[in-house]
């Protein structure tokens, strides 16, 4: 652990464990390490932001009641879910009795089920709520997708400190805690991390640092890695270079066959979300389009989405006849996806999908998005059973922006 709390402004401290080890992260190995950065704030009503890996929890524990009573503990704050910062909150709660766990309402749901606090409570926070913990006060942003759906930051706005959790981390395990007092210069360990975590979800850096610009913040405390109090806003504008999109104009066809009509509603949905971004789409049906248009459209386009609905457990109309045109063309580099409505099974999407990856396109696959991204609520083949109506417009949203973020940020 970090021996000794590490001031970080009068009456906030960091605690924390420093990881030297080779630590396995993402189908990766952090060979610099990391630090888990955990904050207490000794105020009126105590607050910690943030706790500790879940390897680490006793320790965690231990460390902190050398500085200040666990039941007189009011808030945990917890901006992120994963384990690598939620970890030792059962820890920390079995002993902090009467803390309210303050967090997004996504996370409340997640934290309740992981570690079974059914009967704690929750304080669910949102966008520009503020937290009085006597003496000071916490604003709270959601920064959803940065980089899963519930995180959120927290600032403290007599201190002009963020507590930003992953957003601005670095991992390198680390006994100068600041940026200021290292003789190396961190930028490249911090820009590897951005690499790594942020820039698959670089569309919602955008959002967030809209939602900070206006705030005169002096020091970010993430939770990882050196805390910046030197040359804050270069660290927060390579942010905003590094995600910013290409103004290459891009295009899209979509195919489809239709059998009763939801394919195609499906279709235009994905269009309209595309034409959002400002991407152009050629939306064809593939049973009254000469084929040549169709070959044309598609080797001009960056990205080609084809959908099938299924009839006796197969696609439709002249799906298969098209297609096995387009996977003989060399289209090496397009990005292409499969859809579809169904109404038992769905065959024909995963027929479609067959054929698809035998093509030199780049065939989007929910397990390859997974793996490469950690983004588990896009789909691909994208699969919506009968109607694309309220309850799945959230999953055909977050799908074309995942794909919208991929060509507007292709060089
Ligand atoms: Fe550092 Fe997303 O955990």
């Amino acid at each position: 652990m970090i021996q000794n709390k590490i001031e970080v402004a009068k009456d906030v401290y960091l605690i924390g464990k420093i990881d030297d080890r080779d630590v396995p992260f993402h189908r990766l190995v952090l060979t610099k390490g990391t630090t888990y950065n955990s904050y207490f704030i000794d105020s009126e009503l105590p607050t910690v932001i943030d706790t500790v890996d879940m390897s680490f929890g006793r320790e965690y524990v231990e460390e902190l009641k050398k500085h200040l009573d666990p039941a007189t503990i009011k808030y945990i704050v917890i901006n992120h879910v994963e384990p690598d910062h939620s970890g030792s909150l059962p820890a920390l709660a079995s002993q902090a009795k009467n803390a309210v766990i303050v967090c997004t309402e996504l996370a409340a749901d997640e934290l309740k089920k992981m570690y079974r606090l059914y009967d704690r409570d929750f304080l669910i926070v949102t966008d520009g709520d503020t937290l009085d913990i006597g003496g000071k006060t916490l604003k709270f942003y959601e920064t959803p997708y940065l980089h899963t759906e519930e995180t959120m930051i927290t600032f403290c706005e007599e201190d002009k400190i963020l507590f930003s959790c992953d957003i601005f981390s670095t991992h390198i395990a680390n006994t100068e805690y600041f940026n200021d007092a290292v003789k190396d210069n961190i930028k490249e360990d911090y820009i590897l991390y951005y690499q790594l975590i942020m820039h698959p979800h670089r569309r919602h850096i955008k959002e967030m640092l809209g939602k900070i610009c206006k705030l005169e913040i002096q020091m970010i405390a993430p939770a990882h890695g050196f805390i910046l109090r030197k040359n804050v806003q270069e660290y927060i504008d390579l942010y905003e270079e590094m995600s910013r999109e290409s103004e290459v104009e891009r295009k899209a066809t979509i195919i489809y066959s239709s059998m009763t009509g939801n394919t195609k509603k499906l279709s235009k949905q994905l269009k309209a979300n595309l034409e959002l971004d400002s991407i152009q789409v050629d939306l064809l049906d593939l049973n009254n389009t000469d084929e040549n248009i169709i070959i044309r459209s598609v080797q001009e386009s960056d990205l080609l989405l084809i959908g099938a609905s299924t009839k006796y457990a197969d696609m439709t109309g002249k799906t298969e006849e098209i297609i096995k045109k387009i996977v003989e063309l060399d289209l090496q580099g397009k990005v292409c996806g499969a859809f579809g409505s169904y109404g038992w099974s769905g065959e024909g999407i995963e027929v479609l999908q067959d054929y698809l990856l035998k093509s030199n396109m780049n065939i989007l696959t929910t397990s390859e998005i997974i793996k490469t991204t950690g983004v588990n609520d896009v789909q691909f083949p994208l699969r919506i059973r009968f109607h694309p109506e309220d309850e799945t417009a959230r999953v055909i949203e977050r799908t074309t922006n995942y794909i919208s973020g991929i060509l507007l940020n292709a060089s």
